[in-house]
C-alpha cells in the first residue's frame, strides 16, 4: 500500500481536448468497464468546460466523480469569460483542478491566485486539486524540492484539510513529453511533500498526494506502488479508455 489507509484517486485531464461525440463514447466505455469492476480507486474525469454538463449526465449514479480544469476566485461578477467554483458545483463537479502548470505558464497564474481559486472552490463545497511541480531548469539546478516546497505552502489555502483538498505533483519537464522521474525521484519528492503537509494541513499525513506527467499503462504500475503516491493525474493517456483503465487498475493494484 501505498500510503495506509488512503484511497488512491486516479484523474483524467482532458485538457481542451476531444469533441462532444468523443466524449460521449470515452465516457461510456469507462462506465461500462467500472459497472464490471470493483476497483481499489476512485475515478474522477475532467472534461473541458463545455462538455461538463453532458458528462455529467453520463456519470450521475455511477460512483465515478466529475471535476472540471479551472475555476475563478469570485463567487460572481463581471468577469467575462470565466466560470466561478459555484457554477461547476451546480453541474454536480466534486473537484476542480486548480494551478495546473500549463495555467501557471499559460495566464501566469501564482501561487496566491492559485490559493486564492482554491479557497472559493473550497467555499463552493469542491475539493481542489491543487498542482505543483520543478521545471527542468529548477531540477538541473537541484532546486526541485526548494520550488515545490514554495509552491506547497504558497498555494493551498488556510481552509484546505486532507478531504477537502489534493496535491498532484507533476514536474513540468515530464507533462506530455514522454520523460518520467525515477521511482526514486518520485518517492524523495512525495516524502518532502508528505512531510510538509503533516505540518501545515490538518490531517496531512491522510492527505492525497497524486503524481502526474507522462503516465501511460507501461509506467503506471511501477509509479503507483511509489510509497506516498496515492493515484495519479493523468492528461495524454486519459483519452484513450483501454490506456486510462490500464492506469486505473495499476493504481487499484497498489492499494490491494
Ligand atoms: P500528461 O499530462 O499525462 O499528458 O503528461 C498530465 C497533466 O498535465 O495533468
Amino acid at each position: 500500500m501505498t500510503t495506509p489507509g488512503i484511497r488512491p484517486l486516479v484523474a483524467g485531464n482532458w485538457k481542451m481536448n476531444g469533441t462532444l461525440a468523443m466524449a460521449g463514447a470515452l465516457v461510456s466505455d469507462i462506465n461500462g468497464r467500472y459497472r464490471q469492476a470493483a476497483l481499489k480507486a476512485d475515478l474522477l474525469l475532467c472534461p473541458p468546460f463545455p462538455y461538463l454538463a453532458a458528462v455529467g449526465g453520463q456519470l450521475t449514479g455511477t460512483g465515478i466523480s466529475l471535476g472540471a480544469q479551472d475555476c475563478h476566485t469570485g463567487a460572481s461578477g463581471a468577469h467575462t469569460g470565466d466560470v466561478s467554483a459555484q457554477m461547476l458545483a451546480d453541474l454536480g463537479c466534486r473537484y476542480v483542478i486548480l494551478g495546473h502548470s500549463e495555467r501557471r505558464a499559460d495566464h501566469g497564474e501564482s501561487s496566491a491566485l492559485v490559493a486564492a481559486k482554491a479557497k472559493a472552490a473550497l467555499a463552493a463545497g469542491l475539493g481542489a486539486i491543487i498542482c505543483v511541480g520543478e521545471t527542468e531548469a529548477q531540477r538541473n539546478a537541484g532546486e526541485e524540492k526548494k520550488i515545490v516546497e514554495y509552491q506547497i505552502i504558497d498555494s493551498i489555502p488556510a481552509e484546505a484539510t486532507a478531504t477537502n483538498a489534493v496535491i498532484a505533483y507533476e514536474p513540468v519537464w515530464a507533462i506530455g513529453t514522454g520523460k518520467t522521474p525515477t521511482p526514486a525521484d518520485v518517492e524523495a519528492m512525495h516524502r518532502h511533500i508528505r512531510a510538509l503537509l503533516v505540518t501545515r494541513v490538518p490531517g496531512g499525513a491522510g492527505m492525497r498526494i497524486l503524481y502526474g506527467g507522462s503516465v501511460k499503462p507501461s509506467n503506471a504500475a511501477e509509479l503507483m506502488a511509489v510509497p506516498e503516491v496515492n493515484g495519479a493525474l493523468v492528461g495524454g493517456a486519459s483519452l484513450k479508455v483501454e490506456d486510462f483503465w490500464a492506469i486505473a487498475e495499476g493504481a487499484a493494484k497498489s492499494a490491494a
